[in-house]
């Protein structure tokens, strides 16, 4: 038997779905599109949003799911055989190894926090603490030694577990049983939110359209944002196209997977923001959201009622665990899938490994907000080394080379093959001359603005 026919696939077009967009809905949609929403234009930024991920990011899910479904390999070895052992393609391939390597070290740092404020959340901290104090707790516990370190291991060791289980017995019943949960979690949360008196500020600032705030720069910042939610340029997409069957109908996932994140970074917006200015504080991008405005609230709130409280916080922190988690299982199935494929190892052993190799990575990451904070290459701890390095510079440089490698070495008739199943789907053989143009021109020249935008503006 050749070692496709092993292969693992997904059960069903649902599967394939909820798994990507597990992969896709992460902390970027909880910490930074809320804020870039309300800081660049409100409602006019959801509409530059939406029009970017349909004209561009679409395309390039769509040419990585194509590489990955063409070829029923893993990320490094998909190059490899689809440009028949090219060497510099071959090259390439190591380059979407490397990425998921970086991102589950640090990624799974963060993860660790949201694991120790789910604890605080059940010890009912934030109801009993002071708001004031939400910051000076997140700043002691980060530059703690220990506490971080073990909840990274916690974290990563849990979501490593979830991809030894497999493709079909581990990711894809975690999707199925998670992903639901995660959605009905965000809805409850902004129920509440929305509920609170003085929610008003929120909500206008996600939703009053600001015309004068479409620059070229926005532009640039909605093509950058919906690049990084939808995981592209990180091999997932690629290795979880790999386990789509050959008679899947690839738009229908793939615009299904875009449109669930949208709808999620929607939701989450409505749960954070305006309960955030209900408590009458300035919203923030990145960590700081979640772990020190959304405690603050949780505070403020419950002095008033603290069980109702205390239970929102929960509901709060069990989401951001098991949307961070999902995404960190679809960077370790890329890692997983190269180690078995590639060196032979077991399931379980390719993780034993990885979790040894990004523990320790993660752990010296974890360290650069304490101990090592001291440390510093170009002025960055080696967390922010690590976060900037992927998101600007690496993540857009993969997402071009995926998508330039579809639109120049593949053929046109290899890629409408991929895109029609072969020509089972007549309305994707109708869209096909859009979906080409959009991956061989419009995509590569957008990856190319955003990286000299991030750079130059
Ligand atoms: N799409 C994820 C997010 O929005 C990005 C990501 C994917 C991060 C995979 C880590 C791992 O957060």
């Amino acid at each position: 038997m050749s070692a496709d026919n092993k292969r693992e696939h997904f059960g069903s077009r649902l599967a394939v779905i909820l798994a990507m967009a597990g992969s896709a809905i992460g902390l970027g949609n909880i910490w930074r599109f809320p804020y870039m929403v309300g800081e660049h234009g409100g409602a006019a930024f959801i509409i530059v949003y939406a029009v970017a991920t349909l004209l561009i990011s679409l395309p390039v899910f769509i040419a990585e799911v194509v590489i990955g479904r063409r070829s029923h390999t893993n990320a490094r070895d998909a190059f490899a055989r689809l440009s028949h052992q090219h060497p510099f393609w071959r090259r390439v391939g190591y380059l979407s190894i490397v990425i998921p390597l970086l991102i589950v070290s640090y990624y799974s740092v963060i993860g660790g926090w949201s694991v120790e404020y789910f604890f605080k959340a059940c010890g009912f901290s934030f109801t009993k603490m002071a708001p004031d104090a939400a910051s000076s707790v997140f700043g002691g516990f980060v530059s703690s030694t220990w506490a971080p370190v073990l909840t990274h291991l916690l974290f990563l060791a849990a979501s490593l577990g979830v991809v030894a289980g497999g493709v079909r017995a581990g990711i894809e019943k975690f999707s199925k049983l998670t992903l639901p949960l995660l959605f009905v979690l965000i809805v409850a949360i902004m129920v509440y939110s929305v509920t609170l008196p003085g929610e008003g500020a929120g909500v206008r600032y996600l939703l009053h359209p600001d015309w004068s705030e479409l620059t070229p720069r926005t532009f640039a910042y909605a093509m950058g944002q919906s690049f990084f939610s939808l995981s592209l340029g990180m091999g997932a997409i690629i290795t979880y196209g790999s386990y789509v069957s050959d008679h899947e109908n690839i738009l229908f996932t793939s615009a299904g997977t875009a449109v669930s994140d949208l709808l999620f970074a929607i939701l989450a917006g409505f749960a954070v923001m305006p309960a955030v200015f209900a408590a009458g504080i300035e919203p923030s991008a990145g960590p700081g959201l979640i772990f020190q405005s959304v405690p603050f609230v949780f505070s403020k709130m419950g002095a008033d009622v603290p069980v109702l409280s205390a239970l929102m916080a929960i509901f709060f922190f069990v989401a951001i665990i098991v949307a961070a988690m999902t995404s960190c299982i679809s960077l370790g199935e890329v890692l997983v899938s190269f180690l078995m494929e590639r060196f032979g190892l077991t399931r379980v052993r390719s993780c034993l490994a990885i979790f040894l190799f990004c523990g320790a990575l993660g752990v010296l990451c974890s360290l650069s907000f304490g101990p090592l904070s001291g440390v510093k290459v170009a002025g960055m701890t080696l967390f922010d080394i690590f976060d900037w390095l992927c998101s600007n510079v690496l993540l857009l440089v993969m997402a071009l080379l995926a998508v330039v490698f579809t639109g120049f070495f593949l053929s046109r008739r290899e890629v409408h093959d991929e895109f029609t199943s072969r020509g089972r789907y007549a309305f994707n053989d109708r869209v096909f001359p859009l979906v080409w143009f959009l991956i061989k021109w419009v995509a590569p020249v957008a990856v190319v603005i955003i990286f000299f935008t991030n750079f130059i503006l």
